[in-house]
């Protein structure tokens, strides 16, 4: 049964809260009054995130936190943190998450993001709780055929082992909710999420060399990286680089919160983007945060990158319809908190 209590005595289970968007999240959760539980193993993620939640939100919300370091294949553990806290709901961001990795050990991503999913619902059905909302991915939609991309456009295959864990996991949802109408599921695909919280005190820590533009960039503009690699100048874009739906992560979070407050009550399974339907290229970034930060950074262009899809971005009309959700912040905005994240903790949580 879906929980349709008020926030303060709502027990939201958050996977993954350590990491970078379950981390936002907790922080607009506990901002709204909700009870989060935070279970997460910290394999890519430090503890010291857990002090800066509680720094941003203040003592009184952080009495409202509390945090299990647990891995979510460990059925024990689970049982034992849905036996001591009243979970009405549960956000699974909990799973490996690095795309080329993924493609060097498949064993690896398939067994941890899939056997922990199945773990967590098998005992979220166990303890009578059935409202799950998952992190889903645009990387569902593989090389798009139209633009923007709608919740009905087609999946396609994935490139990579990581993004098919994200495509099979949202149909293991779906059998959910097929075989036993009571479960409320919300599967979220998020476009590519970057930015910090403005206070500069959370932000994307990636361990190693960054896959991703965004905190490679980042890295490049404090000094740890020379120059930025672009990958691939002769897409069939405005200036010949890849295009993407950048969000800001605090708009992320806001989205998890308004589809909480949505799906309480109901039942059934739905999906939405989360993405701004705005577009930009690489090149673009580049002189965004070249802006944020105050100097011109380097970059050499480099060949494509293998599976990266020429452009995407999201058609965000459901979200803002049906969730009362809009992102808010701009390219710019973007840059700016990201640039005050990591010129403030130039080595991440542990500088
Ligand atoms: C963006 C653009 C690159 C790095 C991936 C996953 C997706 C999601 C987010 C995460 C592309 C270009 C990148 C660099 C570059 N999941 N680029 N130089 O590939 O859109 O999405 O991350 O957990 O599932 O596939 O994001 O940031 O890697 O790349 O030129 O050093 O930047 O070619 O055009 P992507 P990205």
């Amino acid at each position: 049964m879906s929980n349709t209590k008020a926030p303060q005595d709502t027990c939201v289970l958050v996977t993954g809260g350590a990491g970078f968007i379950g981390s936002h999240t907790v922080v607009c959760l506990l901002e709204q009054g909700y009870q989060v539980v935070i279970v997460d193993d910290l394999s890519n993620a430090s503890e010291k995130v857990l002090d800066r939640i509680d720094q941003i939100v203040g003592p009184e919300a952080a009495e409202r936190l509390s945090f299990y370091r647990a891995d979510v294949t460990d059925r024990e553990a689970l049982d034992c943190i849905f036996d001591a806290e009243p979970v009405d709901a549960v956000i699974h961001f909990a799973g490996f998450k690095a795309v080329g990795e993924s493609v060097q050990k498949p064993i690896e991503y398939y067994s941890n993001n899939i056997g922990s999913t199945l773990t967590l619902v098998d005992a979220m059905r166990e303890h009578g709780c059935k409202s799950i909302i998952f992190s889903s991915s645009a990387t569902v939609y593989g090389d798009p055929d139209a633009l923007p991309l709608t919740e009905e456009s087609p999946k396609k295959p994935a490139t990579n082992p990581y993004g098919w864990t994200k495509w099979m996991i949202e149909e293991i949802l779906r059998s959910l909710v097929v075989a036993d109408p009571e479960w409320d599921v919300v599967l979220l695909r998020y476009f590519n999420p970057i930015g910090a919280h403005p206070s500069g005190l959370m932000g994307e820590d990636p361990k190693g060399i960054p896959n991703n533009l965004l905190p490679y960039v980042a890295q490049v503009a404090v000094g740890r990286r020379d120059a930025v690699h672009v990958f691939g100048d002769d897409y069939d874009t405005p200036d010949g680089t890849g295009v993407r739906d950048y969000i800001h992560v605090m708009d992320l979070a806001a989205g998890h919160v308004a589809a909480l407050a949505w799906m309480a009550g109901k039942t059934g399974c739905e999906v939405f983007n989360l993405g701004t339907g705005t577009g930009t290229s690489v090149l673009e970034i580049i002189k965004a945060f070249s802006a944020a930060c105050g100097r011109e950074l380097p970059y050499v262009i480099e060949p494509r990158r293998a599976g990266d899809v020429t452009a995407n971005w999201a058609d965000c009309a459901k979200a803002r319809e049906m969730l009362g959700w809009e992102a808010q912040y701009d390219i710019a905005d973007m840059c700016r908190d990201s640039w005050n994240w990591q010129s403030h903790n130039p080595n991440g949580y542990e500088g």
